[in-house]
């Protein structure tokens, strides 16, 4: 039997933060969602999920999660203290309990696989993730006796001097024989520099406690500030950018731009400085984004050409050209060889095949049909104060400069828009619209 437990009642104080340490993200994942998904293939019997400073939110950002129980440590004393709350809980239990730090969030689950076959091949009473770290500042410190039996967990604000120079550090990652566990979490103090009741002094408590170090020490990285949080990110960054030049993607400037882990990429597709990829993209070959683009949660087929330009949940057609200064917002989607151009911005519509919107155009909840030329500054006006009404315009039709075209309505195909007009009636095909006043042209008195 199985149980993990993840600590993430703590306020993370260090943060200087609104938001609860934990949620935090690192490449647009929450600390605990990260801690959360390396628990995915060890299939335990139960989730427990310690909350406490502004649980409702961190309880919130995981409601997609059916399989978690949440338990509610109030006040927040200490990480020994969030483990003594999971005694209901975890009532009758018999087997291994996993807790996790809520805030270390690069752990690869094969390390915890390894720790627990570790610990149940050794028959321990708490076997613990540990590392010896170049710079271990802010970790507790790991002390073991001369069999490699660890007999202390000092914080390093209650170390001496001396001890402080041990690097070997707890990774706050611990597997315990839940019922020895018991045994010895009543016995806790507070007697230490932060009143706190540590969940580490339990170690000197239990009868075998063992350490199993990590290969690589990144991945235990603790996140207590917002240094450590950039340090993570840069690290998965790196990581992923390396891993997509391998396969064909070239970054002029990869540490200008950032990546999500959830994106996919074609082969030769270039991305420019100050470029970043977010939520979940999927991007085909040949594309070349940026400078200075931002595209989210969007596909965008092959050849696509971004300059400078925002697109957001959006489908992009083959061999589009996009921006410089566009941005294509929610549920759009433009179609193969179209061009979106300089200043315009495109919501909820369809554009069709090869129509072009050059320069300084709105067009919101519409329907462009195909080879359509949309005329300098034409805008759809697409609320009335209530509600958002349709534009309609089918092939072959031009808009002229300064169009305005009041929606509900529907322009039929082949039409042409004289510059200038405020068109509010629907158009049939084959015509030629223009509503415009007539010029007054007076000579100036001198
Ligand atoms: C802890 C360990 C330290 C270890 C380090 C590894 C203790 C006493 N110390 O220190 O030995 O080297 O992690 O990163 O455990 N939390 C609660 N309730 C509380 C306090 C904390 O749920 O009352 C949660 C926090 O939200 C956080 C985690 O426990 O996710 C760790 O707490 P934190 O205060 O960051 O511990 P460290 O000082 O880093
Ligand atoms: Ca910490």
């Amino acid at each position: 039997m199985l149980a993990i437990a993840i600590l993430a009642a703590g306020k993370g104080t260090r943060m200087k933060s609104k938001l609860p340490k934990v949620l935090h993200p690192l490449a647009g994942k929450s600390l605990i969602e990260r801690v959360l998904s390396c628990t995915q293939g060890l299939k335990p019997n139960r989730k427990l999920i310690l909350v406490g400073h502004q649980a409702n939110l961190v309880e919130d950002s995981l409601k997609n999660h059916k399989d978690l129980d949440f338990v509610l440590q109030q006040p927040q004393n200490g990480t020994g203290h969030a483990v003594q709350q999971l005694r209901p809980s975890l009532e009758g239990f018999n087997g291994e309990l996993l807790v996790l730090n809520g805030d270390v969030p690069l752990l690869k689950e094969k390390t915890l696989s390894s720790l627990l076959k570790f610990h149940k091949e050794s028959n321990a009473s708490v076997t613990f993730l540990s590392a010896n770290l170049d710079s271990p500042a802010g970790y507790g410190r790991v002390f073991t006796d001369k069999s490699g039996l660890v007999k202390q967990i000092i914080e390093e604000r209650d170390c001496t001097n001396e001890q402080r120079k041990n690097k070997l550090i707890n990774a706050g990652i611990y597997c315990f024989n839940w019922q020895q566990l018991l045994d010895v979490l009543n016995l806790l103090s507070s007697e230490n520099s932060q009143n706190e009741i540590y969940l580490t002094d339990t170690i000197g408590l239990l009868k075998k406690a063992l350490h199993f170090e990590v290969d690589n020490p990144f991945e235990i990285k603790g996140i207590n500030d917002r240094i450590q949080l950039s340090e993570c990110e840069h690290f998965i960054q790196e990581k992923l950018k390396s891993s997509w030049m391998r396969k064909g993607v070239t970054f002029v400037d990869p540490n200008s731009c950032s990546l999500s882990e959830d994106s996919s990429f074609g082969t030769d597709v270039i991305i420019e400085p100050q470029t970043h990829i977010r939520g979940k993209c999927s991007i085909g070959n040949g594309c070349h984004l940026g400078p200075g683009s931002v595209i989210t949660n969007s596909t965008l087929a092959e050849n696509v050409l971004a300059i400078h330009s925002f697109i957001n949940e959006a489908k992009v057609g083959n061999n589009t050209s996009i921006g410089p200064f566009a941005n294509i917002r929610p549920e759009s989607k433009v179609s193969d060889n179209s061009k979106i151009g300089n200043f315009v911005e495109i919501k909820k519509s369809f554009i069709g095949e090869g129509t072009k919107i050059n320069h300084l155009s709105y067009l919101g909840d519409s329907v462009l049909g195909k080879n359509i030329n949309i005329g300098a500054g034409t805008i759809t006006a697409n609320f009335d104060g209530k509600s958002k009404h349709r534009t309609i315009i089918e092939d072959n039709s031009k808009t002229g400069a300064n169009s305005v075209l009041v929606a509900p309505i529907k322009i039929g195909s082949h039409v042409t828009i004289g510059a200038g007009s405020t068109i509010s009636k629907d158009v049939p095909d084959k015509s030629l619209v223009v509503e415009r006043s007539k010029a007054i042209v007076r000579t100036k008195p001198n």
